[in-house]
């Protein structure tokens, strides 16, 4: 039997690569042209206010912190609450800029928990990370909640919620900043690229300069004549190369014509999980919040022994994957070992099933015997 892959991105490979076409006739892979294209259909698609696309996700949470540093006047050492079940660029992104991650607990649904959140504020607490795991929004309404009563900044590390919809809203309107993430695996694969979208106007124009080096314009902008002296640019500070470029913008705007039906797909494994593995001693299923159309790009459960499990699903041909270790297992983040039992319990327990586009019924119906074989300890 074939094997079957936790992820297996699909392409359009045709339209994506008569878009990328486009860009080599024209002479134009860089800043500009479909990054901009790319832009302004994300916008018309998420209906966020401002959209910057990037070279990844990790770049978008970095000019985030750097951006809401600059404009609260934050100091180091400043601290961030934040989720120790994530891909280390959610913390490292904090620690680009000197703030400190305090790491809150989790709740069954692997996303922050307001209580565990709100008990570690302090005096010096600036902002929350929340990171909407597997594309599942969990309490972040709260969460968006207890930071506008405290004052608090609040950036959504969406990199996995390309397409969750909360209600009639695309997860993260209503963030300070929301990062989007659109590397190789993700819903909206590229290979790696990325979006940070902030809700204040001049926080995305501010964005645009550190992403290109802090340079007041880009190049495309300039070559379009809008300026008569192309060469007279300013330089107003230091910056970093961030931004986004048209080969990967090509690929993302195709994978955006398709993501809401490729997103339904997801939804219908996922259902066919929930349908197969309802009532399974040994299993655990993580609830996705309520009210909202998930991006669904993974799909969890809980297990004991969970490295046995993986080995005996891995002898029948199923590879799964782990999302995340706790954090503060590392050593770098390890001065919080031991803060969130809860998270450090699941980070012990939890698989993420197989979940791509070429899986079809059949397919996750095999996942889950294989499952429930490896669970009996067969
Ligand atoms: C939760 C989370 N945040 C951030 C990132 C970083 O995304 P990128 O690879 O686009 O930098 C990832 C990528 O895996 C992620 O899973």
């Amino acid at each position: 039997m074939d094997p079957v892959h936790l992820f297996v991105p699909s392409f359009h490979i045709d339209e994506a690569l008569a878009e990328i076409r486009e860009c080599l006739e024209r002479g134009w892979t860089g800043l500009g042209y479909k990054t901009v294209t790319f832009e302004e259909a994300w916008r018309a698609y998420s209906g966020m206010p401002h959209a910057h696309f990037l070279s990844s996700a990790t770049a978008g949470l970095h000019l985030a912190v750097r951006l809401l540093v600059e404009e609260g006047g934050w100091r180091e050492g400043d601290e961030v609450v934040t989720t120790p079940l994530t891909f280390v660029s959610t913390n490292h992104a904090l620690l680009y800029e000197g703030l400190r991650p305090v790491f809150a607990d989790v709740t069954d649904d692997l996303c922050l928990d307001p209580a565990s959140v709100e008990e570690r504020l302090g005096p010096r607490t600036r902002a929350v990370v929340f990171v909407g795991l597997g594309g599942n929004p969990g309490r972040y309404a709260e969460v968006r909640e207890l930071c506008r009563r405290r004052g608090l900044r609040l950036i959504l590390d969406a990199a996995h919620m390309a397409g969750t919809w909360i209600g009639e809203r695309h997860a993260g309107h209503d963030a300070d900043a929301a990062v989007f993430s659109f590397q190789a695996v993700k819903n909206l694969p590229t290979a790696d690229s990325g979006m940070v979208c902030f809700a204040d106007g001049r926080l995305d124009a501010e964005a645009r300069k550190w992403s290109w080096l802090g340079i007041s314009s880009d190049t495309y902008s300039r070559t379009l004549g809008q300026a008569r002296y192309k060469w007279l640019y300013d330089v107003e500070h230091v910056g970093f190369k961030y931004h986004g470029n048209s080969v990967m913008a090509a690929l993302a705007l195709v994978g955006l014509r398709h993501l809401e039906q490729d997103n339904q797909h997801r939804r219908r494994l996922a259902a066919s999980y929930d349908a197969a593995l309802a009532d399974q001693g040994g299993i655990l299923r993580v609830p996705m919040a309520a009210g909202c159309r998930p991006s669904r790009h993974l799909y969890q459960v809980l297990v004991d022994d969970r490295d046995e499990v993986i080995v005996r699903l891995n002898a029948q041909g199923v590879y799964p994957g782990v999302h995340y270790r706790d954090n503060t297992l590392y050593r770098m983040y390890a001065y919080a070992d031991g803060t969130c039992p809860r998270a450090r319990r699941a980070s012990e327990r939890l698989i993420s099933l197989p979940l791509h586009l070429r899986m079809n019924e059949e397919t996750v119906g095999r996942v889950a015997d294989a499952l429930r074989t490896a669970v009996r300890g067969a």
